[in-house]
Formats: C-alpha cells, sequence, structure tokens
C-alpha cells in the first residue's frame, strides 16, 4: 500500500510542478531581459565567425555589455575590422584565425586563448558557410566543409572549452542554427541537415549537463528564419508580414537577451514556434501545399549568394 501513496503523492507532486512552471513561464514572458537578464560584464566571450555578420555584431553587443572578446575567423581583415570596432567601446579584445574546419586549428588556437586570455565563459558557435546549391549539384568537397563548419566544429569547441566550465560550474554555450533545424527546406539539403545536427548536439548536451546537476552551466540554440546579412542575397519570401527576412541588429538584441535570460531555445521570428508545431499535427499533403503556398519551398530559386564570396 505505501507504493500506491508514494505513487500518488509523486504524481501530484509532478502536477504541481507543472502547472508552476508554466505560470513560471508565462510571468517571465513579462519581464524584460534588462530586469531579469545575467550581466556579462567581466565575462570572456569567445565568438567563433566574428569577422562578419551576425558574428561580428553580436561580439561588438558584447564588448558593449562590458564583456572581454575573444574572436575567431578564418578571415583576419574581417576580424581586424570587428576588434577595431570593440576596441572602440573601449573593451579588450583578442583575435586569432582560425579555419574553423580544422580540428587541430581549433585545438591549437583554444590552447593559446587558454595562455593569452585565461578560460572562456561563453563560448558562441557562430561560423558557418552555405553553398545553396541542389544536393546533387553540390560538390562532395563543399558538402564535407559545410558540416566541418557548422556542425563538427561544434564539437571541438565544446571540448576545448566545456571541461572548466563544467569544473567551475560557470560557463554558457550558445550554438547558432536556424530554424531550418527543425524544418527541412528544397535546395537546403546539406544545409538543413547540418542545423538538425547542431540543434541535436545542442539539446543532448542539455541533457547531459543536467543529469551532471552542473546548473551554472548553461546552454542556448539560436533558431532565426533568414537574416538580411548578405549570406542569403537574393532571397525572397511571399508573406514578409509573416516571414519577415530579419533584420542583423534586431536579431542580435533578441539572441542577446535570451542568453542574459538562460533561454534554452529562442526562435525568430516568434511564427516559427507555431510553424514547428504544425509540422507535427498536420497531414503531410496539407504541409507541403501550404509550404509551396508561403513561398517555403522554392525560397532558395532566387538565390544569388554573398556578393563577396
Ligand atoms: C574578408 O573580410 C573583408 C572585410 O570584411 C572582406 O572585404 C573580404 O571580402 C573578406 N574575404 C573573404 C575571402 O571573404
Ligand atoms: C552554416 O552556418 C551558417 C551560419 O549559421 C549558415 O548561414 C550557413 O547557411 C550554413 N551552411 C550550411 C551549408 O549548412
Amino acid at each position: 500500500m505505501a507504493n500506491v501513496a508514494d505513487e500518488i503523492k509523486d504524481f501530484f507532486v509532478m502536477l504541481f510542478l507543472v502547472i508552476y512552471y508554466w505560470i513560471e513561464a508565462i510571468i517571465l514572458v513579462f519581464i524584460p531581459a534588462s530586469i531579469r537578464g545575467k550581466s556579462v560584464a567581466g565575462e570572456t566571450v569567445l565568438v567563433t565567425g566574428a569577422g562578419s555578420g551576425i558574428g561580428r555584431l553580436m561580439s561588438v553587443k558584447f564588448a558593449e555589455l562590458g564583456a572581454r572578446l575573444v574572436l575567431w575567423d578564418i578571415n583576419q581583415t574581417g576580424n581586424e575590422e570587428t576588434a577595431k570596432e570593440i576596441k572602440a567601446t573601449g573593451a579588450s579584445v583578442w583575435t586569432y584565425t582560425v579555419d574553423l574546419s580544422s580540428r587541430d586549428e581549433i585545438y591549437k588556437a583554444a590552447q593559446q586563448v587558454k595562455q593569452d586570455v585565461g578560460e572562456v565563459d561563453i563560448l558562441v558557435n557562430n561560423a558557418g558557410i552555405v553553398t545553396g546549391k541542389k544536393f546533387l549539384d553540390c560538390p562532395d568537397n563543399m558538402i564535407q566543409k559545410t558540416f566541418d563548419v557548422n556542425t563538427t566544429a561544434h564539437f571541438w569547441t565544446c571540448k576545448a572549452f566545456l571541461p572548466s566550465m563544467i569544473e567551475r560550474d560557470h560557463g554558457h554555450i550558445v550554438s547558432i542554427a536556424s530554424s531550418a533545424g527543425f524544418i527541412g527546406v528544397n535546395g537546403l539539403a546539406d544545409y538543413c541537415a547540418s542545423k538538425f545536427g547542431a540543434v541535436g548536439f545542442d539539446e543532448s548536451l542539455r541533457m547531459e549537463l543536467g543529469m551532471l546537476g552542473k546548473k551554472g552551466v548553461k546552454t542556448t540554440v539560436v533558431c532565426p528564419y533568414y537574416i538580411n546579412t548578405g549570406m542569403f542575397d537574393g532571397v525572397r519570401t511571399k508573406y514578409p508580414w509573416m516571414l519577415p527576412i530579419l533584420e542583423p541588429k534586431d536579431t542580435v538584441n533578441r539572441i542577446i537577451d535570451a542568453v542574459r535570460c538562460n533561454q534554452e531555445i529562442i526562435m525568430i521570428p516568434k511564427i516559427i514556434y507555431f510553424l514547428i508545431a504544425l509540422k507535427g499535427i498536420l497531414p503531410r499533403k496539407v504541409l507541403i501545399l501550404l509550404c509551396k503556398h508561403v513561398g517555403v519551398s522554392n525560397f532558395m530559386d532566387t538565390f544569388k549568394g554573398r556578393k563577396n564570396d
């Protein structure tokens, strides 16, 4: 009989927590990050792909909030430009030229960072490349490279910096993925597969950290719709009021807010949460019809790519 009593008790405890967490989540929506967010002042933030686009904007924003910045990019010129902007804010900054498709280079650079700067508190895995070709037209080495930079590199950077975060029970891993990490898109086979990988990695890692009881090490996965940084130049959406091409500045502010609030998943714009839920419940034929109508499935037809590539 004791067992039954225990089970009933467990059930009510769970029920109570479910209701409690729901209410908590609803209340938190109304409290802005500037109030409830953690401070990143004095934290060491490493951003990969810091030499352009979102990576640059995030780095500058972190610097404005008082963080010390470590910038990784394969493009030294771009990286130095970002560093210059950061110095103008008065923050400390270190730059490293790193090819994120090379595990050796990642480990070497990580070692160097630990010597020069010390331990990293917030790791932002942002670097990425895009091919924008139909799967069968995509050269093998480009597919390989995409995965190396967009997915596998997350493993190596985490291996390099996570142990010290766990030891200190203090840290944050941020993965810049995409809403294409939840929904497959025509013409983006390599992209979607690599982003599904990044999303899956983040989710599993979070579970593992949870099991370890390391409450001080947070993870955030960022899933934006297409951002207007030049990477997807030429792309159009049919219903911009519903699925706008995102403006970089606004997106970056929302990413940083999410990191400061230790939000685990952030989808931008919010309608993506709804679309992903729909994907789970709609009949396939209805879903495909809707995708065609909204223009998600022929989205890449007008793709031109970043002009300076
Ligand atoms: C490197 O960055 C500079 C400055 O942002 C840019 O002009 C150049 O095109 C980039 N080089 C490559 C190979 O992307
Ligand atoms: C790699 O990541 C970047 C940045 O998140 C993304 O824009 C790019 O399309 C990705 N490339 C592929 C082929 O997955």
